[in-house]
């Protein structure tokens, strides 16, 4: 093993962690892939962040044949398919952070309620329709809710971010989380929101495009 897959194996260990700290996940729940080589490395299945060593990780080709004593996330397909859809991805944080979570089981997406909506790309995180977990369903419906996007949400299930890092992944799905708690309270108070325009949005996106928004969280 090179240094440099060393490196990027104790990168995602790191994230894997951070997020279980932060309170994105919780459990075994979620998993991480990196754009690697001719494919990526990913999170195994069911072994718990505390446990898990850089060498856990496991190798996938393009093909889902996987390389390592370790087997593949459940949700290897979406991972793999996501990062052959969007050159622009070089990184899949997949999260069952509660509030977003909450805000699937509901079936919503996140309207623009706020202007930091646009780190996801758009006026909303999109909702992806439900599909079983690690099915190619899910995969298509994922991919699809993601196209002109960087993050959804995946109905009774929890939540993606991309990045063109691994930390500007992480950091979008933190952001969503937010954005998905504030949500949450303003429907808590028994209010739906007032939303921002499709103008006001568009000019959010063409400054943080501008200025590079994001970016250096990488
Ligand atoms: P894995 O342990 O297989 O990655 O599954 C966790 C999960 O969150 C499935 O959606």
């Amino acid at each position: 093993m090179t240094d440099s897959e060393r490196a990027t194996r104790r990168a995602i260990l790191a994230q894997c962690r951070a997020m279980t700290a932060s309170g994105l996940s919780q459990g075994m729940s979620g998993n991480i892939s990196v754009r690697w080589r001719e494919g990526l490395l990913i999170t195994p299945t069911s072994l718990p962040y505390d446990r898990m060593m850089p060498e856990d990780l496991v190798f996938l080709c393009r093909d889902g044949t996987a390389e390592g004593p370790r087997r593949p996330s459940s949700e290897w397909r979406f991972h793999r398919d996501i990062l052959a859809a969007r050159p622009d991805a070089r990184a899949v944080v997949h999260t069952h952070a509660p509030y977003a979570t909450v805000l699937a089981i509901l079936g919503r997406e996140i309207p623009p309620l706020h202007y930091m909506v646009a780190v996801a790309g758009g006026a909303t995180v999109p909702l992806a329709p439900y599909a079983l977990f690690g099915t190619q369903a899910l995969s298509d419906a994922v991919v699809g809710a993601l196209a002109g996007r960087t993050a959804c949400l995946m109905q009774h299930h929890g939540m993606i971010a991309i990045g063109s890092t691994l930390e500007e992944a992480m950091w979008r799905a933190g952001e969503v989380e937010a954005l998905a708690r504030q949500y949450h309270g303003c429907l808590a108070l028994g209010q739906e929101p007032p939303l921002l325009s499709a103008a006001e949005i568009e000019t959010v996106l063409q400054k943080m495009a501008a200025s590079g928004y994001g970016a250096h969280r990488g």
